[in-house]
């Protein structure tokens, strides 16, 4: 049952692609308690994805951006906080690919392009979100950067690939700036 936790609180939530998505039901849940946040996605997820109706749903406006790049990203972040009108509560990094799995290449066959593509979308993309925050000066004192992990950070899984050292360096770069974040805006 809502409860108005959310309310005046404003965001950006990646990764929601179809109602499949972890992020999709963020995006309902925190809807439901009020907050009002804008939504993003790869450019090429828009026209795979069915966002436009979430958008709708929650009142949302979108921004499409490539989360590897740190132009798309900053254009993400000024626009949201025009949309917006302010700086910004909460941020979702809900994103993750890997070309390896997609393939079903096993762990001793990895292709290394591949293998750099997942870091770049799955573990680097949250540094460069967190640095352009720091950059445009864009969140709230006491507000809340959250990305996705997966046990496999932690222990080996082969079956996940590539996708256990990004989780692993997901972990370590959320450890890292949340530090930096923390002393400098207390955010975390
Ligand atoms: N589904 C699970 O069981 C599970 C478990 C643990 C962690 N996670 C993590 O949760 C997150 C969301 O996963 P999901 O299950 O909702 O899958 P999903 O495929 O619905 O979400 C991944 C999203 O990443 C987006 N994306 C890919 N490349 C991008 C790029 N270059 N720029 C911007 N966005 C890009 C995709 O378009 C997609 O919307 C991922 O980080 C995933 O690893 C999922």
């Amino acid at each position: 049952m809502p409860n108005n936790l959310l309310a005046g609180k404003v965001g950006i939530i990646s990764g929601a692609l179809n109602e499949h998505s972890i992020a999709w039901k963020v995006a309902q849940r925190a809807h439901a308690e009020g907050a009002r946040f804008v939504l993003t996605n790869a450019p090429l997820a828009m026209r795979m994805g069915e966002i436009n109706k979430l958008s709708e749903e929650c009142n949302a406006p979108i921004i499409p951006a490539d989360a590897t790049s740190t132009e798309e990203l900053g254009a993400l972040f000024s626009g949201a906080q025009e949309q917006l009108g302010g700086k910004i509560d909460f941020v979702l990094h809900s994103i993750g690919m890997s070309a390896n799995i997609r393939k079903k290449k096993h762990y001793g066959e990895l292709d290394y392009k591949f293998f750099q593509q997942t870091i770049d979308v799955s573990a680097m993309s949250f540094h460069k979100m967190m640095a352009v925050a720091e950059k445009q000066d864009a969140m709230n004192e006491w507000g809340s950067i959250v990305a996705l992990s997966y046990i496999a950070a932690q222990r080996a899984f082969l079956d996940y690939t590539d996708m256990t050292q990004a989780k692993a360096m997901l972990e370590s770069i959320a450890r890292s700036y949340g530090q930096r974040f923390g002393k400098l805006k207390r955010c975390a």
